[in-house]
């Protein structure tokens, strides 16, 4: 191999003895290559000089076997204020693609770790695409997620490679899709080890081997190259779409135009249109509240930096195969942790097992030995006399009760390495308190999982007055690991995120005790952007269970945490929520129905109430936002000031599901202000209650004119 670096800074040119040329995206030390405007103008340079030497073929290849490219560089999307800006800046790479694809001499993609966004775009300009079967190699089109849509030619290109409907599913959901999905859809041609991924490369645009070419069939020709077929696909992909974003996020309808709109007028004004598109996408306040929480989510995985390597082999040590437990040792096992999963109760162990089991079955992409492979790295167990040397971490999900906890975890604490981080998934317990009695308390940490833990992306770091920063920098990584974001909060009770939680729980119970109706309450807030109303919510949790956390709230914080009292009746009738068949609803498979006796059981006198939508919305969110600004003030999440305020948007929106669309609860403060938050939690505190008196957090950002972000002491 002949190398001649001189091309440019931002690609890499190499030759081949077959004459056959290699472009590298990105030097050796480049872990994360991205789409810059620079590399574009380098590639676009390259491109040129190949074109006057025709080499026999064209390799396209990342720096290493670990990554091609991860997209255009998110940074300048967050950046562009202007649509013009924005249209301008996809002219220039679809330009440059369009050079690639117009080269007279065939051209490969030869993918190894990520090649997503523009990088599968510019993959898409390519004659043939192979991808190795690494692990970390994935291709898609996550655009969407980022409120925007594929601007670098995605519309154009993936439609007519693989068909319109496979296109729109890939597009529309912004997936991203390992190796055998994309040689299934048709995305990529062949899937080899990382080792050929080069000679095959070479093999085939020399013509020593062959790629049989993706074949439309008649029916995915008939619904992308016919206008009859495309309206057909139309209406469905409408419908799927409104069901889905609900109208709050516009990128994917105009992601779905954007394909359409080519296929009947042709690549160049579909280009054309695509770039105008993705103009008037990315300076909408949806795209950068999305853009906004990707960069969050990013800062919240490298928490843990510093201890990554400590979790790349973790000996996990589960207590309690209840609920949550099963749950944390199937996501453990998943992510190559080796897991002994520990009950008191032999049924208890086999349930959680069957849960694992159930779990791992709907996960389609998994194959029947990888389903194997992660069950075998679990042990589970009833013995007391477990092997428990080589254990790194314990992970306690037994009763929430401080006694059992307590002595639960000493014993186990006298087992395990010294060095080994113990974790408590308590949801409202004191962590300091569990690990008083604990030898070496500074190893002692809350891990607090979110319920269902394989789809909660959250994970509460709660550190107790002793906690190491070891300890927090670990279970940060470990979360990581497990494809969660996390954030650090103190032992306060309910944390952060029930804390926060449960005036807003409170004030839709309020809502129903003065006349509102369930189905009033829920819908305001679904129309809000909420993924479920809020006391569809309490039925989820379990009225039990949420009756414990407020006694527990009630008694941390007082007054301003009662509620209505609606709870216990409730419970007292057997109407436990979700989990019994009934609770404020009447559940019948996925049918839940707002129980038609409710006013009669809660003894609701209050005449029935019609609904204002705008008025339960701003109960429901402001009652959200008086305690988050509690919250921010007080550090719960970080130091007062931004970083508080980003761990408080990641954590609503991660825990509890405020709309990713509105960029979290503080986000959403901002874009009213402060003034105008002011100014409606006073009007309610006179029409709905004292208890929306403004706290001083909110008071002192009016006065002073300044942002919640703003740290207002100092
Ligand atoms: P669960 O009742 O479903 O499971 C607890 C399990 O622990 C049972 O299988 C029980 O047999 C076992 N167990 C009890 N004592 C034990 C001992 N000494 N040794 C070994 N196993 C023992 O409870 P769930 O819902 O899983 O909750 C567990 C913990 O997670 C609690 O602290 C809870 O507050 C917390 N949590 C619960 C959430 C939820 O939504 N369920 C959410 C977040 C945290």
């Amino acid at each position: 191999m002949t190398e001649n670096n001189s091309v440019a800074p931002t690609v890499r040119l190499e030759r081949l003895e077959s004459g056959v040329c290699v472009l590298r995206l990105g030097a050796p030390e480049e872990r994360v290559v991205t789409i810059t405007p620079q590399r574009i103008q380098a590639l676009v340079a390259v491109l040129k000089e190949l074109r006057a030497q025709r080499p026999p073929g064209l390799i396209i290849t990342g720096p290493s076997l670990e990554m091609f490219t991860a997209g255009a560089e998110i940074s300048l999307i967050r950046d562009v204020r202007d649509p013009e800006i924005g249209k301008r800046l996809a002219r220039e790479g679809q330009a440059a693609f369009d050079a690639l694809a117009d080269l007279p001499f065939p051209t490969l993609a030869a993918i190894g770790g990520p090649c997503v966004g523009g990088g599968c775009e510019l993959a898409l300009a390519c004659t043939y695409r192979i991808i190795s079967d690494a692990k970390t190699s994935l291709i898609g089109l996550p655009e969407v997620k980022l409120g925007i849509l594929p601007g670098f030619g995605g519309t154009q290109r993936l439609p007519r490679l693989i068909g319109l409907p496979r296109a729109l599913d890939v597009i529309l959901a912004g997936k991203t899709l390992r190796p055998k999905q994309a040689l299934k859809s048709g995305l990529v041609d062949a899937i080899v080890s990382p080792e050929q991924l080069l000679a095959k490369a070479e093999a085939v645009l020399v013509g020593r081997e062959k790629l049989s070419a993706p074949r439309l069939t008649l029916q995915e020709r008939f619904l992308t190259f016919t206008s009859f077929g495309r309206n057909l696909v139309r209406r469905n992909a409408s419908a799927k779409i409104s069901k889905e974003t609900k109208g709050f996020y516009p990128a994917p309808s105009a992601a779905l135009e954007s394909c359409l709109f080519g296929l009947q007028a042709g690549i160049t004004k579909g280009l054309e249109n695509e770039a105008s598109e993705l103009g008037r996408l990315i300076v909408t306040p949806e795209s950068k509240s999305l853009v906004r929480l990707f960069f969050l989510t990013e800062a919240a995985k490298g928490i843990g930096r510093s201890a990554r390597r400590s979790v790349e082999h973790v000996h996990a040590l589960v207590i309690g195969a209840g609920v949550m437990g099963a749950g944390i040792a199937g996501t453990l096992a998943k992510n190559d942790c080796a897991v002994i999963l520990k009950d008191s109760a032999e049924p208890a162990l086999q349930r959680g097992m069957d849960h694992i089991r159930k779990q791992l079955e709907k996960q389609r992409s998994l194959s029947e030995q990888e389903r194997s492979f992660i069950l075998n790295r679990i042990e589970a167990t009833t013995r007391e006399s477990i092997n428990t040397g080589n254990v790194t971490i314990v992970i306690e999900a037994i009763v929430e009760n401080m006694e059992v906890k307590r002595k639960v975890l000493a014993e186990i604490a006298a087992l395990v390495p010294a060095e080994a981080i113990i974790a408590t998934n308590t949801s409202s317990l004191s962590v300091s308190e569990i690990a008083s009695t604990i030898p070496h308390p500074e190893r002692v940490i809350g891990m607090h999982f979110f319920n269902p833990v394989e789809k909660m992306p959250l994970i509460e770091i709660i550190h107790g007055t002793q906690s190491s920063d070891r300890a927090i920098a670990t279970v940060a990584a470990l979360s990581a690991k497990l494809g969660k974001f996390p954030i650090v909060v103190s032992d306060v009770p309910g944390f952060l995120v029930n804390r926060i939680l449960t005036p807003y729980l409170n004030e839709a119970a309020f809502m129903l005790n003065e006349g509102f109706s369930i189905d009033a309450i829920d819908k305001a807030a679904l129309r809000f952007g909420m993924p479920m109303g809020p006391i569809r919510l309490l039925d989820e949790i379990g009225l039990d269970v949420a009756a414990h956390v407020l006694e527990i709230m009630v008694k941390g914080y007082g007054e301003r945490m009662h509620g209505p009292n609606l709870l216990p009746k409730l419970v007292a009738a057997k109407r436990l929520g979700r989990k019994c068949g009934a609770g404020f609803y009447d559940f019948q498979g996925d049918n839940a129905v707002p129980h038609s006796g409710i006013r009669s059981l809660l003894n609701i006198q209050a005449p029935v109430k019609s609904a204002d939508e705008k008025v339960i919305q701003d109960r429901l969110i402001l009652s959200l936002l008086n305690e988050g600004v509690r919250c921010l003030d007080e550090g719960v999440a970080g130091a007062p000031g931004k970083d508080a305020a980003q761990q408080i948007d990641l954590g609503t929106v991660m825990g509890m599901g405020f709309p990713p669309f509105r960029g979290g609860l503080l986000h959403y403060a901002e874009s009213l202000g402060a003034r105008e938050v002011l100014a409606r939690l006073k009007q309610l505190s006179t029409t709905a209650g004292a208890r929306f008196q403004p706290c001083q957090g909110i008071v002192d950002r009016a006065e002073r004119g300044i942002a919640f972000s703003a740290a207002v002491k100092g």
